[in-house]
């Protein structure tokens, strides 16, 4: 893989995590992929971030409180399956990497793995998280993806690495 400046990227940012999905992983003594299509990439106080959104029920979200860092892995095609797995499986029940196939390749930056093969990843520390905070919601309809109140913490990742097969 190479390594880029951020601002060399070129991507489709509405197909990238929409259509395609990234792999989320998070924690440093024991690191978790989870699926995201959830997120943005962008500048936020003169940096470049990573945003991803992740539920106070998933595993991936204490993982992410104890040691805010994580890495962002799009991965090619034919990987769906291992997508499939760790967007319904959690990581407080299996080992995904196990279950899924998947390698964790050392990072250059962050202590959390990226995962091997992958066409593009990120390397982020958070800088901050927010709180979806629903009596902010101007679109009531917003409200009908939260069947269990499960509000997403916000974590906003500075980019520290980036790494394509492009
Ligand atoms: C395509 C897809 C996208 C998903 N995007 C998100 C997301 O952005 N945020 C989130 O909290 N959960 C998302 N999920 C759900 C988690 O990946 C799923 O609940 C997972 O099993 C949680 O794993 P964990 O408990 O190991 O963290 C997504 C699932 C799929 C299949």
């Amino acid at each position: 893989m190479r390594k880029i400046d951020p601002a060399e990227l070129a991507v489709r940012p509405f197909q990238l995590l929409d259509k395609e999905w990234a792999l989320l992983v998070a924690g440093h003594n024991r690191p978790n992929p989870m699926t995201v299509s959830w997120g943005g990439l962008g500048t936020l106080w003169n940096r470049p971030v990573v945003t991803v959104y992740v539920r106070p029920t998933r595993h991936t979200w204490g993982l992410l409180n104890a040691h805010p860092e994580f890495t962002l892995n799009v991965l090619p095609a034919a990987s769906r399956p291992a997508l499939e797995l760790c967007g319904s499986r959690s990581g407080r029940d299996l080992d995904k990497w196990v279950a899924a196939g998947l390698t964790a390749q050392p990072s250059e930056v962050v202590a959390v793995p990226r995962v091997a093969g992958a066409r593009l990843a990120f390397e982020c520390r958070a800088l901050a998280t927010l709180d979806v905070d629903p009596s902010r919601f101007l679109d009531p309809s917003i409200e009908k993806l939260y069947a269990a109140k499960d509000y997403h913490r916000v974590f906003l990742g500075e980019v520290l690495a980036v790494w394509t097969e492009e």
